[in-house]
């Protein structure tokens, strides 16, 4: 009996020790920055209806990947744009009433310049687009996440497009000595330097989603932020409803700045408020 007490003892103080080590390492890593976004103070619905009264039109870019699907059906759901165009590599099939007004444009990332015209007269613009060095290489990470999504941006403002939204990642940061985090940033920073009325980066942490797709190592990431960010931080990953729910309720925001950064609590803030 003495020695179960004993073995217990030891197995919870091992574990107080981990749960103590695991809290320090997120709270450091934790967003240094408050939350911008605590709540939308005004009315959404009030904001979706003048929105929706200026005849806006959008495009999407990464709309067969796990956020861009949310995205575009958060927006069919809020129907705040007279008009959504798809940009992708295929065609997508939808079944259902509510997709038969989307217009899909196919492109050839590689030869963008031929397909000026899938930019033209949009809106907004929205991009869920990238790949992984796993899946691509580094040289192919970098012409998805970096040259498709710089160009595509580039034609867009072009085209008269006034506001893009860019999903990006925690961390990016063009000086990084991390290849993922260093072509986020410099694509971040390429694409303000176009200057669009209006930016908005989105910095979501680790993607908390059930993906199709097999990536083990992100796999065990979702798994451990899943289990532990509810109770420490909120800043480490994010289920990705609540990162389309953002990007939609932003839009209809009028930010005080040309170019704003949404950290991954922000997105939570604002992804939560504007939860229906
Ligand atoms: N995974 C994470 O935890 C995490 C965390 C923070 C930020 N992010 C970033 O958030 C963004 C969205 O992530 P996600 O997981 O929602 O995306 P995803 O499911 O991987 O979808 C990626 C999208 O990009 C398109 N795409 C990929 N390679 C392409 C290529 N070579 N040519 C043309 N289109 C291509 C895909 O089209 P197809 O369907 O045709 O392949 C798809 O629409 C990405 O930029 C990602 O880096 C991810």
């Amino acid at each position: 009996m003495k020695l179960l007490v004993t073995s217990v003892g030891k197995v919870t103080g091992l574990l107080t020790v981990i749960i103590a080590v695991i809290a320090a390492v997120l709270n450091y890593f934790d967003d240094p920055e408050p939350i911008k976004y605590e709540s939308m103070t005004e009315d959404v619905k009030t904001l979706e209806e003048n929105f929706r009264q200026q005849n806006k039109s959008c495009f999407i870019l990464g709309a067969s990947g796990e956020t861009g699907r949310l995205l575009l059906q958060e927006l069919l759901d809020r129907n705040i744009f007279s008009k959504i165009t798809l940009v992708g590599r295929r065609q997508l099939t939808f079944e259902g009433k509510a997709y038969e007004n989307l217009v899909q444009e196919v492109v050839d990332f590689e030869k963008l310049d031929d397909y000026a015209a899938a930019f033209q007269g949009h809106d907004v613009g929205y991009c869920c687009l990238g790949t992984t060095r796993a899946k691509a290489g580094a040289d192919g990470f970098i012409r998805v996440d970096h040259d498709y999504v710089l160009k595509s941006a580039e034609l867009a403002k072009s085209g008269g497009c006034t506001q893009f939204h860019l999903e990006s990642s925690r961390g990016a940061d063009k000086n990084s000595n991390f290849l993922y985090l260093k072509v986020k940033g410099q694509v971040e920073a390429d694409i303000e330097a176009l200057g669009f009325d209006r930016y908005a980066i989105y910095r979501p942490g680790v993607l908390l989603v059930d993906r199709q797709e097999s990536r083990p190592g992100e796999w065990m990431a979702r798994k451990f932020f899943g289990a532990f960010s509810a109770v420490f931080s909120s800043s480490m990953s994010i289920p990705i409803p609540a990162v389309a729910k953002a990007m939609v309720s932003n839009t209809l925001l009028q930010p005080e700045q040309k170019t704003e950064i949404l950290e991954n609590k922000d997105i939570a803030a604002l992804g939560k408020s504007s939860a229906k």
